[in-house]
């Protein structure tokens, strides 16, 4: 490990500022006009690649392109995935950064930026790891893969195909992502759950046209008013979600891990002084760790319709929609859970209006067997990087790929996750802890080099 270190030591303020130039990139991929900004960031990945002894291809789809990588020759020694996501969320509200998304700022051994956590600073972890290894033609102790992706933001559209297609190629003993969070500040995590997600838009369609809310209110029904009653009977008043047949598939939360889950320093007082809200609000007879990790949620994302502009239209909406994502825990399909909604939706639906739900691709839970092999691995890693053992955690977010590497290539992913919970991500002034960057690049060494030594 020594020479491992020095190399660290002696590079970390280039690793930073290589990090700095990376979130200049304003690679958004959910909106078209960032494009060019995606496919900057990914070629960003792949001269930094080059530089460090890869031979890495740009992969095309019918989205976002893919940059992969690969790194083979440790014989007779595992291979592992190393996935990570290049591209970040939006930034709006942009009023509320106190600096620019995409011009980083580093203020007090804190780099705050638009994807420092999520997920650049932690996929850049990794890369800085292989390096340590591969710097003057140096080896690595295990085999590698490498999959970033640009489009795992909105939900992963081509990345199934692309694996689905390459099976052969992609074939590994397991997956590493640091894409998920620690427990709190110098409290490091080992994630061995992550929720799935089933999205969908909600349409109520009344009159064929916007009318004169004076000529015609009282008239017709409202779109607005009815796709609001509609949404208030989504839960009942146990904040249980009222869809039949919703909980059907629902993985009960065994007693061992609602003991654990109790163990956890989890400081309610403080969560709750963070958010500046008075009271906690979830499903009746479950703790908040319980709620947001292992319970199945409904949540509206967005509501629009009638006028939003300035001043005053009065105006009879012809329609109103929503957004709803629903967060699902294992053996729930998305699919199905969709399904479920819209005839619930359109059951309730009163006959003076019309209910359009659109599907957008969603993907299940993943779980992560407690006792393989590779999470003790990954536990000594964190250990050795943070100076202490991780807490075993589930999430509530969704990393698509989790499952479909399960599914189709058969693999467990370690999540090395290695931001704050609070850091952010998503919401304006994301941040990421230098420090916390270097003990990531630290765990993801010694990870390696324990995989090595596991058997295959
Ligand atoms: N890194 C997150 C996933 C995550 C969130 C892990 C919170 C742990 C805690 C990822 O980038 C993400 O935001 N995923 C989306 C997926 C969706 C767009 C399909 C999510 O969870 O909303
Ligand atoms: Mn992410
Ligand atoms: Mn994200």
């Amino acid at each position: 490990m020594k020479e491992h270190e020095e190399y660290i030591s002696q590079n970390i303020k280039r690793f930073d500022n290589t990090l700095v130039e990376f979130l200049q990139i304003p690679s958004v991929s959910a909106q078209p006009e960032h494009k060019k900004d995606i496919r900057a960031a990914c070629e960003f990945l792949r001269n930094y690649l080059s530089r460090i002894g890869f031979s890495p291809r740009i992969i095309e789809t019918p989205g976002h392109p893919i940059l992969y990588a690969e790194h083979l020759k440790a014989e007779g020694k595992p291979t592992t995935l190393i996935y990570g996501h290049y591209d970040v969320q939006p930034v709006d509200p942009i009023h509320l950064w106190d600096s620019p998304p995409f011009i980083p700022v580093i203020k007090d051994g804190i780099i705050y930026a638009r994807g420092a956590a999520d997920d650049k600073g932690q996929l850049m972890a990794h890369v800085h790891a292989l390096e340590t290894f591969m710097h003057n033609g140096g080896e690595l102790p295990i085999n590698v893969k490498l999959v970033f992706e640009g489009e795992e933001e909105i939900a992963s559209l081509h990345l199934d195909e692309f694996i689905e297609k390459n099976q052969e190629m992609l074939k590994s003993d397991l997956a590493i992502i640091s894409d998920t969070a620690q427990f709190g500040k110098d409290m490091p995590a080992l994630t061995y759950g992550l929720r799935g997600i089933a999205p969908c838009e909600v349409k109520v369609i009344g009159p064929n046209r916007d009318l004169h809310s004076g000529s015609y209110g009282g008239a017709v029904a409202n779109p607005i008013t009815v796709l609001c009653s509609m949404i208030a009977k989504l839960h009942d008043n146990d904040n249980r979600i009222a869809v039949d047949g919703f909980y059907d598939d629902v993985m009960p939360i065994q007693d061992w891990e609602r003991e654990e889950f109790a163990k956890l320093p989890f400081d309610e007082m403080a969560y709750k002084r963070d958010l500046e809200v008075n009271e906690l609000l979830g499903e009746k007879g479950y703790t908040t760790l319980e709620r947001k990790w292992a319970r199945p949620t409904l949540d509206c994302n967005g509501i629009f319709g009638g006028y939003m502009g300035e001043g005053q239209k009065t105006v009879l909406p012809s329609w109103a929609g929503c957004k709803i994502t629903m967060r699902l825990v294992p053996k729930m399909d998305p699919v199905k859970v969709c399904d479920l909604l819209e005839a619930y939706l359109k059951q309730i639906a009163p006959p003076s209006v019309r209910v359009e739900v659109t599907k957008v691709s969603g993907a299940p839970a993943a779980i992560v067997s407690r006792d393989n092999p590779i999470m003790q691995a990954a536990e000594k890693a964190l250990e050795y990087g943070f100076g202490r053992k991780p807490f075993w955690i589930r999430e509530g977010g969704s990393i698509p790929t989790v499952n479909t590497f399960k599914e189709l290539l058969g693999v467990d992913t370690i999540l090395l996750g290695l931001c704050q919970p609070d850091c952010n991500a998503h919401s304006p002034n994301e941040f990421f802890g230098l420090d916390d960057f270097h003990r990531g690049i630290r765990s993801a060494v010694v990870l390696y080099k324990e995989l090595s030594e596991m058997k295959v």
